[in-house]
């Protein structure tokens, strides 16, 4: 019993589907009696009118380097042909295979790289819907690579243009003609990545080929990059290596090796990022806004370590041998006695009170160091090395040797001890701690005003 019933419902659920198959099947039989799919319709009559939409569900990977995008949505077109009209009186769906005995029109995306559109319905996911009245309404899922010519001078503040141009491959504006069904194209994620969507412009217009003439259809998406990646992957670490290399300005002037070294290390960060930077994008002839900072960057710390160098040539050799030699070459007197040397000390914060005093603490300790020495008679203007007496050279260089030990308990008696040359190289160091900051900081500005300015 219980085996005669389950018997009874296969041979019921078969029948019934069998009942529907063979259904489907008369119906394709009767939509397409006395049906050429290879007729367009309304032809004779007039122009076939293709209206077209566009909903897109996603953008994804806008890539520089290849200058293309891809983008993920469903093109719909509707279009009448009336040799559908009045055989059924409700709409019939159609899928898979058995749209393709229908005609259909021949969109193609004209900047496409890579696109299923012309992929075969039974094989993508496509549907056509018959209305009685003849009205047809067909739906693809594609999947589009196209290409987008960017412009990055801006870059990374840049706004990108990218079209989509649809077109029919063989019919010319006598057969079809196309046009937009709404005025908008529905976009369901705004947000790529990298870039926000501004806008969606629609134009249709006419192209002249020397196939003849092609009515055209053009979406004109407008992209916004966000630059926030780009801020904290280099704009912030390219200012902090510059800021670094104003490290040099406060390392002693004879070490030369740390000086150098921290200039060239940094010189090669900003090297590093201009590589890696640009790694990802084209190869334009033309300097893009990223560059220009980084350049600027470049030529920054370029700049400091040329002030390194400089100062390393004009720093004191060693200590105040300087001012012996200045005096050998018979220079009559200290070389701060003169003018130049006394603004120079006023200039380094020591009032000239001061300096009088240090001047006469140098008789002093003169004499002490000549008292303290043998048989020395305190005169030593005479340059006869004969004498028993200690040479010119000899007392100096006593007297440095007790000024280096007085140097250390006297702060202001450094800037005394400089000779002009070794002071320049200090002012230059001075003031290269605050020029430096000052040049990035304008050059900051101005770069931001001219690319922020919208
Ligand atoms: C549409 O395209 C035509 C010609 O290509 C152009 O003159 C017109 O400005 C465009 N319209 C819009 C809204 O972009
Ligand atoms: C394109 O050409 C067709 C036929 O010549 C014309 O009807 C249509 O208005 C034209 N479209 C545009 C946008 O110029
Ligand atoms: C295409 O259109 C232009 C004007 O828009 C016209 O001069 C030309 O003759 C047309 N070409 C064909 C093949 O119809």
């Amino acid at each position: 019993m219980w085996l005669f019933t389950a018997i009874a419902a296969i041979l019921l659920v078969s029948t019934i589907s069998s009942n529907e198959v063979s259904l489907n099947k008369r119906t394709l039989g009767r939509l397409f009696a006395d049906y050429d799919k290879d007729v367009r319709p309304s032809k004779g009559i007039e122009p076939l009118l293709v209206e077209v939409d566009l909903y897109v569900e996603s953008f994804a990977n806008i890539a520089e380097a290849d200058m293309e995008y891809t983008l993920f949505g469903y093109l719909r077109h509707y279009w009448t042909d009336k040799r559908f009209a009045g055989k059924y009186q409700e709409p019939i769906l159609l899928m898979g295979s058995t749209l393709e005995n229908a005609w259909m029109p021949d969109t193609y995306i004209s900047n496409s790289r890579e696109s299923n559109l012309r992929l075969k319905d039974s094989e993508a996911q496509s549907s056509l819907l018959v209305s009685p009245d003849g009205l047809l309404f067909y739906s693809k899922g594609v999947k589009v690579v196209a290409s987008c010519d960017m412009r990055l001078e801006d870059f990374p503040m840049d706004t990108q243009h990218c079209e989509l141009i649809l077109s029919s491959y063989g019919h010319t504006v006598k057969d079809v003609i196309y046009n937009w069904r709404r005025d908008e194209v529905v976009v369901e994620k705004k947000e790529i990545a990298q870039f926000d969507l501004k806008s969606v412009q629609l134009n249709s217009s006419n192209a002249s080929y020397i196939s003849g003439n092609f009515s055209k259809l053009v979406i004109k998406f407008t992209f916004k990059r966000r630059m926030g990646y780009y801020l904290i992957q280099v704009y912030l670490p390219d200012s902090l290596v510059v800021a670094i290399s104003w490290i040099v300005f406060w390392l002693e002037q004879d070490d030369m090796g740390g000086r150098v070294g921290l200039g060239i290390t940094t010189i090669l960060t900003i090297m590093f990022l201009l590589g890696s930077v640009n790694m990802s994008l084209p190869r334009v002839s033309y300097p893009k806004a990223i560059d220009w900072f980084l350049i600027g960057s470049f030529l920054m710390v370029f700049l400091v370590l040329v002030e390194c160098i400089i100062v390393y040539i004009l720093r004191p050799n060693k200590g105040g041998m300087k001012v012996i030699s200045d005096r050998s070459t018979g220079s009559t007197d200290l070389p701060l006695q003169n003018n130049d040397a006394n603004e120079d000390v006023a200039a380094n914060g020591i009032g000239r009170e001061t300096f009088q005093a240090l001047k006469k603490r140098q008789v002093v300790i003169l004499e002490k160091v000549l008292s303290n020495s043998e048989p020395v008679i305190p005169q030593t203007s005479g340059l006869n090395s004969k004498t028993p007496f200690l040479s010119e050279k000899d007392v100096e260089e006593k007297v440095m040797e007790k000024y280096s030990t007085h140097a250390q308990s006297d702060k202001n008696f450094k800037a005394f001890r400089e000779c002009p040359p070794c002071r320049i190289a200090e002012i230059i160091d001075h003031s290269c701690r605050f020029l430096f900051p000052l040049c990035f900081v304008v050059f900051n500005v101005l770069y931001w005003r001219h690319y922020l300015k919208e």
